[in-house]
């Protein structure tokens, strides 16, 4: 008999069809409507593997529906959606999506950067509702990039990649995090600093960390204030990571001159969300790995992982390997 899945998401055909061959999949057949907590509660009681989004929420009660469950593929890289200890604890093998978003993500960061730090939106607001009246020596200025200090907060693969591109800028590069990374040292030539000593300095901040305990409200009121009030903040990681509130305070009191975001602390964003209504907000709703050929790969990846895992292989990218060695 082949494996039960639940898939959370209708998919792309070359990800479904790697499923189909191996395993008796239902699926939630939408594309933009999340399956609804008490659909996914009942879908997953008798299956043996799950494909998810970051959309969907696995922690102990929920697990706890799903006697059968043995991996649950994580559509993303981050898995801030799961409670891997319940998962460990469980026996369910959690894999992830890593390595096949970092340059697209890279790309996007940047984008917003560049979005974010010479006015790009607000520019072409201004235009298409008429307002441009004449050239104007002092109209929608930005700030510099090129030479521009950039503070890297994680320099993980998605940091790195964001760091090499800024070679071409003649960016001082600094970063922070956990460890200190020689091969981006040596490469890169970044320097380490502590977060405070990063907040001064940089003309732009970028966050890269995962979510999590250590990590939710890392920038709050006290971290902000130590940036410049000519610096922007450039957030494509996970919105938690930064207290909004205190980021609308820096942004309105002029603390902080601009703010690039793809990521809210609580998503979809609601459209009436504070930072939505600010002109220095240059605002995305969460689409760094977004290029058709990325998303394609990270689900692939994803059908691959739960596949591999549920017929004896190899998955590609578990994340926590121990639930299944014990
Ligand atoms: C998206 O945010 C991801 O973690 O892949």
């Amino acid at each position: 008999m082949k494996p039960k899945v639940y898939i959370t998401r209708q998919l792309p055909d070359r990800a479904l069809a790697i499923i189909a061959e191996a395993c008796d999949f239902r699926m939630w057949p939408e594309a933009e409507n999340a399956v609804p907590a008490n659909v996914l509660d009942e879908e997953i009681r008798d299956v043996d593997g799950v494909l998810s989004l970051l959309t969907e929420q696995w922690d102990g009660a929920r697990l706890a529906r799903a006697p059968r469950l043995r991996v649950l593929a994580n559509m993303a890289a981050g898995y801030d959606n799961v409670s891997i200890p319940d998962c460990t604890a469980r026996g369910v093998l959690v894999t992830n999506t890593r390595g096949v978003l970092t340059e697209t993500t890279a790309d996007l960061t940047w984008a917003l950067l560049m979005a974010t730090a010479r006015r790009l939106p607000e520019a072409e607001r201004v235009l298409k509702a008429g307002r441009w009246q004449t050239w104007s020596p002092m109209m929608l200025t930005g700030q510099d990039v090129y030479g521009a200090t950039l503070g890297i907060i994680g320099m993980g693969r998605i940091g790195r990649a964001v760091a090499r591109r800024s070679l071409g800028f003649a960016m001082p590069i600094i970063y922070t995090g956990r460890h200190r990374h020689e091969e981006a040292e040596a490469e890169l030539g970044a320097r380490y600093l502590p977060l405070d000593d990063l907040l001064r300095q940089s003309d732009f901040v970028v966050v890269q960390v995962p979510l999590s305990a250590e990590t939710r409200g890392l920038l709050g009121a006290r971290e902000l204030t130590l940036m410049k009030p000519t610096a922007c903040l450039i957030n494509t990681a996970r919105g938690g990571i930064v207290d909004e509130a205190a980021l609308y305070d820096a942004l309105v009191g002029g603390r902080l001159w601009a703010a690039g975001l793809d990521v809210f602390a609580s998503e979809p964003a609601a459209h009436d969300h504070p930072l939505l209504g600010l002109d220095n907000v240059v605002a995305l709703p969460h689409i760094g790995s977004a290029s058709i050929a990325t998303r394609t790969r990270m689900a692939t990846l994803a059908a691959e992982n739960l596949v591999a895992a549920l017929t004896g292989g190899r998955p590609p990218t578990p994340v926590n390997p121990e639930a299944w060695s014990q």
